[in-house]
């Protein structure tokens, strides 16, 4: 367009309509799946969440290629996903290092992971896994880095 061509005053804001529901911004996240905590003990944090909330352990499962175990923990549709590292090298064991114990990352269901990932990619995201990858429990998972999502590791994950 040319820079002397007038501009309807509501083209931008009709641009990011239309973008945002070409990608269906909004309509991708369906639940909140987890909400993921590294803990240094994992036995410790289960007994805290049971005792304390009365929250209680659905799944345990050790991961052997993020180095982690985790325990999900039911709250109604969602988990709370207590996460510890297994090795030294694992991402969580570098995460507990450099910031302590805490919140690690927020987990939401999709329906197709791989569009969801797709749609990040297309608004100029970075994202940590180029392709979807198995999750725990028999899901399909992919990450968004922190850098380019206000500071929060999302996961998107597929049931
Ligand atoms: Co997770």
């Amino acid at each position: 367009m040319s820079p002397l061509t007038a501009r309807n005053p509501n083209e931008s804001e009709e641009a990011r309509t239309s973008a945002a529901a070409a990608a269906g911004a909004g309509a991708l996240f369906t639940e909140i799946d987890h909400v993921a905590v590294a803990v240094r003990d994992l036995g410790a944090a289960i007994d805290y969440y049971r005792d304390t909330f009365g929250a209680l352990v659905e799944h345990r499962e050790e991961l052997d290629g993020d180095g982690v175990e985790e325990a999900l923990l039911a709250v109604a549709e969602s988990y709370i996903q207590l996460v510890t590292p297994t090795r030294d090298d694992s991402v969580v064991a570098r995460f507990l290092e450099r910031r302590g114990e805490g919140l690690h990352h927020v987990a939401y269901r999709v329906d197709d992971c791989a569009a969801a990932l797709q749609a990040v990619k297309d608004q100029g995201g970075r994202v940590l896994d180029e392709v979807p990858r198995a999750g725990s429990r028999g899901t399909t998972v992919a990450f968004v880095h922190p850098a380019g999502a206000f500071g929060t590791l999302i996961e998107l994950v597929q049931e």
